[in-house]
């Protein structure tokens, strides 16, 4: 019943009623409306000092890490957590013989009632030590391929049209529901690892979510810096990653973050902070990922936390009607991944994700790319659609909606192919 209401009262106060479709009018879609901002210089510290050397550079670093985290996504608890990898399912010749498919469930020792995080693994066969995307999925493994042997995730899942979920948990209607969004044939072929796990594993997604979660053992939520669920989900892509480092079968020195949407603003924060991923792509992270805060356009940092109170800090709500207090704005988070490849990308018909503000966010880390003597996205002109641009940085404006389409994944595997292999 809370969650009904939740779901409603978000509904009326976004005009948001399923995924992308917003009531225009009532945010700014007009570019002569965006107006002036001064945008914090990654390379000047917190007191004024210019930042010209890689070493200076690891310093300031920290500094930024420390600001996103007390500002925007909430302090990422230390402490190590003990885990336990128990393989649970092999198959040996799964997806027409092309792949070897495992289930493998993240358990937490010291708190044996958590959730367990239930990665699926496809590793090409007949491929040494592969490199693999890692990224989490909205609706359980289930939903990303039409295998009929895989088990339906159990857990918490949001309501959904047609029956994918009832009484908040997973119908057989749900299997392969995002299949689209996860090309894993044609990844596989080009050589690459698929880990995916459910991000309701870490946090299920609605405000009272983190009680069954690893944020109910994890962190102070008296604190205006507790982190939220954006780095929960973060956190746990990190601990897919640890187990990845056990997996001969996976070269752990080339594991790519990737995310879409939300789960964009986790692969980036994920990326961000833990730099054993190689690279990092958002797709369409929009608001709280790639996209500028101070620019007004699209979705805002007060519409953000208003609509979804659980993702970031409780203090980031302190910004919501004065953004331009922020110490940080989000191309800083991307100048986080240098000297590391970064791929953003949005989708003309996804207004609500700011494309021009995602791309000036992969533009304005240029001065950080440079640091190291590489090339960032090397251009400040918003490119027409369905063209890609950037060298360690890269970026296009697809056509369509909002969604994964496989002209985004032919972009991150010519991609990773040129930078991370
Ligand atoms: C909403 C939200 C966005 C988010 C998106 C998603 O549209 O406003 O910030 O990225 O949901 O995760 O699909």
């Amino acid at each position: 019943m809370t969650r009904l209401l939740f779901c409603l009262a978000v509904a009326l106060l976004t005009g948001h009623f399923t995924n992308g479709q917003v009531a225009e009018s009532v945010y700014n879609y007009d570019e002569t409306k965006v107006g002036t901002y001064k945008l914090p210089n990654p390379l000047i510290n917190a007191s004024g000092k210019a930042i010209k050397t890689r070493a200076e550079w690891a310093t300031r670093r920290i500094e930024l890490l420390q600001l996103f985290a007390e500002n925007v996504y909430g302090k990422t608890p230390k402490q190590t957590v003990r885990l336990r990898f128990q393989t649970t399912s092999v198959d040996s010749s799964a997806l027409n013989g092309l792949a070897i498919r495992k289930l493998i469930s993240i358990k937490f020792v010291d708190y044996p009632k958590l959730p367990s995080i239930d990665v699926l693994l496809y590793v090409p066969k007949g491929r040494k030590a592969a490199p693999v995307f890692l990224g989490l999925n909205f609706c359980g493994n289930h939903c990303v391929t039409t295998e009929a042997d895989l088990p339906l995730s159990t857990r918490w899942m949001m309501s959904g049209t047609g029956d994918v979920s009832v009484n908040n948990k997973a119908t057989e209607k749900a299997r392969g529901m995002q299949e689209r969004r996860w090309p894993i044939s044609m990844i596989l072929k080009r050589g690459y690892a698929v880990a995916t796990a459910y991000y309701g594993d870490l946090e299920p997604d609605y405000p009272e979510g983190w009680h069954a979660g690893i944020r109910s053992v994890l962190g102070d939520t008296t604190r205006a810096d507790n982190w939220g669920a954006i780095g929960a989900w973060a956190w746990g892509m990190s601990r897919i990653l640890d187990y990845l480092q056990t997996d001969p079968a996976i070269d752990a020195k080339r594991v790519i973050s990737i995310g879409h949407s939300r789960i964009g603003k986790a692969a980036l924060w994920a990326g961000a902070q833990d730099d054993r991923f190689a690279a990092v792509i958002a797709n369409e992270s929009g608001e709280g990922g790639a996209a500028l805060s101070r620019r007004w356009y699209g979705e805002t940092v007060e519409r953000l936390n208003i609509s979804f109170p659980h993702w970031f800090c409780e203090r980031y709500k302190t910004y919501n009607k004065r953004v331009d207090d922020l110490p940080v704005d989000q191309h800083e988070l991307l100048a986080l991944v240098a000297p590391r490849p970064l791929y953003v990308a949005s989708a003309d018909g996804d207004q609500w994700s700011d494309p021009k503000g995602e791309f000036l966010g992969a533009a304005y880390t240029t001065p950080v790319y440079a640091l190291y003597g590489k090339v960032g996205l090397g251009t400040t002109t918003f490119p027409a659609v369905n063209q890609p641009i950037g060298q360690t940085v890269r970026y296009h404006d697809r056509t369509g909606k909002h969604d994964v389409m496989n002209y985004d994944w032919e972009q991150y595997l010519r991609f990773a192919d040129e930078l991370v292999r």
